[in-house]
């Protein structure tokens, strides 16, 4: 082995065993997808590989109990947080609470509208290119004919919808046979995803006008794809579905030909985080304010169930 990556090797061991014995504190937003379930299990088992004895609250998709719960933390005394923020605004009392009393905060998948100085790290997903690389994909796939797209946003006020909303607006913008209709909550869950589409389908004809629908997340494109079933109409060939996550399911769907596209988003945020930890705690190193993961896009022509195989037992 070079020398000198056996020396990287062994800084980055040194660096890890600092985090075994630690306590963190995890307030998690809730498990409104299949996503943030296997976010929730990666981040677990991520805590058990590093010895970390992880403080998990589930918040039940309420910032308040996010609050109380990082206020919990901070009573205890932890040796740090993680937290996956519902919402963008209202933070800025409880991490200014977490600094003075000198316990990291790392954002996990969604971002703030606060100071960065109030936080470490921020580890999630260029949000707006999500949102243009499924923008991206509609133009390529519909070239010059008019199309008509429902959009199915996630949570009011949360990042992703913001953003994914923003870039897809973004790609879409300059071709004029693409248009948004219809734009709609449905919170990044299945079943408010099913209710929103039928709400459409009814409003346009049926379904009939609706040429795509893009949905912020896959579990509100699995409901959508239901939706458009029941509706008497076929989802990836009547109506083209375009989604991001990169769920177990929504290849399942592709495998079947009910879905064109996904955008992938790892459910691997405490992996960089931890590490970012580490280094913080080893010698002070500060890592980069923003921990940007990756976006790829998948279609049918990627393999949907190898993708679907390879993900099943995840936590998804
Ligand atoms: O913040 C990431 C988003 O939140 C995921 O796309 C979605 O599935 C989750 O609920």
């Amino acid at each position: 082995m070079a020398a000198s990556l056996a020396t990287a090797l062994t800084s980055v061991s040194i660096a890890q065993d600092n985090l075994k014995g630690l306590v963190v504190g995890f307030s998690q937003i809730g498990s409104e997808s299949g996503w943030r379930a296997a976010e929730t299990s990666v981040t677990k088992q991520q805590a058990t590989d590093r010895g970390i004895d992880l403080k998990f609250a589930d918040a039940q998709q309420k910032q308040e109990n996010q609050i109380k719960a990082i206020r919990g933390f901070i009573a205890q005394g932890v040796d740090a947080i993680l937290v996956a923020p519902v919402v963008a605004t209202g933070w800025d009392d409880v991490l200014k609470e977490a600094k003075e009393a000198e316990i990291p905060v790392i954002l996990l998948d969604r971002g703030v509208d606060a100071p960065e100085d109030l936080y470490l790290t921020s580890v999630a997903s260029d949000q707006v290119k999500e949102g243009r690389v499924a923008g991206q994909w509609l133009v390529d796939a519909v070239g010059d004919k008019e199309c008509k797209v429902v959009e199915l946003q996630g949570t009011v006020g949360s990042t992703p919808a913001i953003n994914r909303k923003k870039g897809f607006e973004e790609a879409i913008a300059g071709h004029d046979n693409i248009s948004i209709i219809r734009s709609q909550t449905g919170d990044f869950t299945r079943s408010k995803g099913k209710e929103v589409m039928e709400g459409f389908i009814k409003a346009e004809n049926g379904g009939k006008d609706i040429c795509a629908m893009y949905a912020h997340n896959d579990d509100m494109a699995v409901g959508g794809i239901q939706a458009i079933k029941d509706a008497g109409l076929k989802p990836g060939t009547d109506i083209k579905v375009v989604s991001i996550d990169g769920v177990p399911d929504i290849f399942a769907a592709m495998v079947a030909g009910e879905a064109n596209a996904t955008v992938e988003l790892t459910p691997n945020m405490a992996g960089p985080a931890f590490d970012a930890l580490s280094s913080y705690l080893a010698d002070g190193t500060m890592p980069e304010k923003f921990i940007i993961t990756e976006s790829k896009l998948y279609t049918p022509d990627d393999n949907p169930q190898g993708e679907y195989d390879s993900r099943k037992g995840l936590g998804y």
